[in-house]
């Protein structure tokens, strides 16, 4: 019988872990920007569960919207069979802010999730299998996102999926190896698990020309930089380059789970013939995560937060950027890769911020920098107390 654990050991033992060292803050509520822990501490989120907290944590009017929808009602049926009002005003939404293309959502539960749909979407519609996607990539840890990403975590998992080939990010000669045999193209347009990679002039442009001209589809996974964290509702906007299919989750669902892939009507289609039920999820575009992404939706669209991204980071970028422990920063919006001068530094930094009540956090594939990604709410006095306590933290290393 388990008796008087500590909810440390619990969590140590009882839950499968992801790895051997894991920050285990243990959370009694959040608020804002705000983490309390049960020991009383106080930290705040400068990495918002993996920008998905955008607006930041129990927003009082996503909550609200979450309650309601619960009391009215929960799962029904598996997706796609019954109507479902927050599915439809969802939908609805969030298409009128897309181009004209982008007019059909199919509603599933994780940015993994997502993107296998995305890719097998392709596949069936242009009855192609290789699948063209960059190296440093991350897409999700599913065994088909997993075939199309960083080499680092496919070891002991293989075979993988067939028919892929990872081409170097931002290499313009690469280009032409997209082909009329290439179902699809998938790329993050800032790699963001690579340390916040970002586009050089052009490449996505040119890439979405070569698309074009091989009847490939373009599938851009915006799943961590969608949803105002770039300064836009997508990153895509700020490129000549509009996706045939675009992938969203995390910070869609304003803090539920949540994720989707959207596309032409005449692509869409495709997934529900030869044979029917091209993907199948049972709690995809689950009723009360729909509700709650209305109301996140509706707070990006109708408040002031996405016009201040841009200079709020910037604001980041500008105070640190000089500190003798950073070599480079890299931004865009409220996402940010600090790149130390030292590897061991990194690690370093993540602690001592700890210690001065700063969640910050790790990327996948790049050990010289942290990321900071607080949620796009907060504000320029909030910014200022914590790129002081950053640099305190910063200047105490070596
Ligand atoms: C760009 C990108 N794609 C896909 C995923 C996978 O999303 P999820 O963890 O919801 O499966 C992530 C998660 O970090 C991501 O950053």
């Amino acid at each position: 019988m388990v008796k008087n654990l500590s909810n440390r050991h619990l969590f140590l033992n009882y839950l499968g872990q992801t790895s051997k060292h894991p920050i285990a803050l243990e959370i009694k509520k959040a608020k804002g920007i705000y983490l309390y822990t049960s020991k009383g501490k106080k930290y705040i989120d400068m990495v918002s569960g993996v920008c998905v907290n955008n607006f930041g944590h129990n927003h009082q009017k996503v909550v609200e919207a979450v309650v309601n929808q619960a009391k009215i009602h929960m799962h029904l049926m598996v997706y796609g069979e019954y109507i479902q009002q927050p599915q439809l005003q969802y939908a609805k939404t969030l298409v009128s802010l897309l181009p004209h293309n982008l007019e059909s959502i199919y509603y599933v539960n994780s940015g993994s999730e997502a993107i296998e749909g995305a890719i097998k979407l392709a596949k069936r519609f242009t009855k192609r299998t290789e699948i063209i996607a960059f190296k440093n990539a991350y897409h999700g840890s599913t065994h088909g996102a997993l075939s199309i990403g960083h080499e680092n975590l496919k070891n002991t998992f293989r075979p993988l999926l067939p028919d892929v080939k990872l081409l170097e990010f931002n290499n313009r000669e690469n280009i032409l190896k997209v082909s009329k045999k290439t179902a699809c193209v998938v790329v993050e347009p800032i790699q963001a698990e690579a340390g916040v990679i970002l586009p050089e002039e052009d490449f996505l442009k040119d890439l979405s020309d070569r698309c074009k001209k091989t009847g490939t589809l373009f599938i851009f996974d915006e799943v961590q930089t969608g949803f105002g964290r770039c300064g836009t509702l997508f990153a895509f906007e700020q490129y000549e380059a509009a996706p045939d299919i675009l992938v969203i989750a995390k910070a869609m669902g304003g803090g539920m789970p949540l994720g989707g892939f959207i596309s032409s009507k005449n692509i869409m289609d495709s997934l529900a013939e030869n044979p029917t039920a091209g993907h199948i999820t049972t709690f995809g575009g689950h009723p009360v995560s729909c509700a709650s992404a209305i109301a996140a939706l509706n707070l990006l669209i109708n408040t002031s937060i996405l016009s201040k991204v841009k200079t709020k980071g910037d604001l980041i970028y500008n105070t640190l950027k000089n500190h003798p422990t950073v070599f480079q920063i890299r931004k865009t919006g409220l996402l940010l890769a600090v790149e130390l001068k030292e590897k061991k530094l990194a690690a370093k930094a993540i602690n001592a911020l700890l210690e001065e009540g700063l969640v910050t956090d790790r990327f996948l594939f790049n050990d010289y920098a942290f990321r900071i990604a607080p949620p796009l709410t907060i504000t320029k006095r909030e910014i200022k107390t914590v790129c002081k306590k950053i640099i305190k933290a910063l200047d105490a290393l070596k």
